[in-house]
């Protein structure tokens, strides 16, 4: 089979691109980013690293007419990204869908969109299913627009399903592992990193009760492999993630024990010293993933300690690298 990741270059997406060409797959990967998360596939024949945009239509048509499966993870990810520069998310993550779900829509080839748990917003009725509300704050609070371009993309998604093209929609919790961004930027688990690297104190904001639910890449990977392979989930958007909440304050004590002798302490800050005065955080974020265990029959398997221990060792040696 030849699959095509959008955003394969990027964390998720090299790790599905491991995936598939495992299974003995051809990939085609469209990126506009860094070549780095996907040097180690350079030298498979099965391996098609193609460096461009969603943006250059004649490219993403020919893509589409030649894979069977299309993956679309290309996207402006990263709060400090999307409350820096809405238009260019909005303008990637809903103008760009629309050009990967036209291309595919012509050829009939299925789509599996990447969307996210922030299309919930601070809904505060946890655990989430699926058919949940979304709620959200104002838009002129740019803190808004990914979840808002993510939903648009899901909107977009169903109409195309309705007009016949297979689509699963994918809602990614809080995913971590080898990989994942830069340290000192990006996500929690990369911040904290950067910080235990730096032997600097680990930034919790608030009081660090707010919870996430960390799903190690590989049960997330499984869960999206599935989510392409399985025509139960056309049509359908379905929660990938663990079930397990945990606090930020505990998720930063883990990752000091983890890491072992360290002159790293944990320092609250505000949120405002951190994001200003746009952002807003989510409470508690919290997948029902029945969906995911039943539709796709996919059970985590990741422990968070267990992974937390694997990413950080990727790091470590990335770091001494
Ligand atoms: N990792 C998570 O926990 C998580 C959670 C929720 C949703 N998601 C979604 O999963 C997808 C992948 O996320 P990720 O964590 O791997 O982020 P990532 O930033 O590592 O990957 C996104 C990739 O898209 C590429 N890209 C951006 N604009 C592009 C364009 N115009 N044309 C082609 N490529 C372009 C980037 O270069 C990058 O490699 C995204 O759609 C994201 O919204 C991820």
């Amino acid at each position: 089979m030849r699959v095509l990741i959008t955003g394969g270059a990027g964390f998720l997406g090299s790790h599905l691109s491991d995936a598939f060409v495992a299974r003995g797959d051809e990939v085609f990967v469209l990126d506009t980013g860094a070549i780095a998360k996907v040097r180690h596939l350079l030298d498979q024949p099965r391996f098609h690293y193609v460096h461009d945009s969603i943006f250059n239509l004649e490219l993403i048509d020919s893509l589409a007419a030649k894979c069977d499966l299309i993956y679309h993870l290309a996207a402006v990810v990263g709060v400090e990204h999307y409350v820096a520069d809405p238009y260019e998310t909005l303008n990637v993550n809903v103008n760009g869908t629309q050009n990967v779900l036209k291309a595919a829509y012509k050829y009939g080839k299925k789509v599996v969109f990447s969307s996210t748990s922030e299309v919930y917003g601070r809904n505060p009725k946890v655990p989430w299913s699926e058919d949940d509300d979304r709620v959200l704050g104002a838009t002129t609070i740019d803190r808004w627009c990914y979840s808002t371009s993510k939903a648009v993309g899901e909107h977009f998604c169903f109409a195309y399903h309705k007009l016949g093209l297979p689509v699963a929609v994918v809602r990614f919790f809080n995913v971590y592992g080898p990989r994942l961004d830069r340290v000192d930027v990006g996500r929690l688990f990369t911040i904290f990193m950067g910080q235990l690297l730096r032997g600097a104190d680990l930034t919790v904001i608030g009081d660090g009760a707010q919870t996430r639910c960390f799903t190690y890449v590989t049960d997330a990977v499984a869960a999206t492999v599935a989510a392409g392979l399985n025509p139960a989930a056309d049509g359908q958007a379905i929660n990938i993630g663990v079930d397990v909440e945990t606090s930020v304050l505990e998720f930063a004590r883990l990752m000091l024990e983890l890491y072992g002798p360290t002159k790293s302490k944990i320092k609250f800050v505000t949120q405002e010293s951190v994001y200003g005065n746009s952002y807003e955080d989510i409470p508690r974020r919290v997948p029902d993933n029945a969906k995911m265990r039943k539709l796709l029959g996919i059970e985590p398997r990741v422990s968070l300690r267990e992974g937390t221990r694997m990413a950080m060792d990727w790091f470590r040696r990335e770091a001494q690298a």
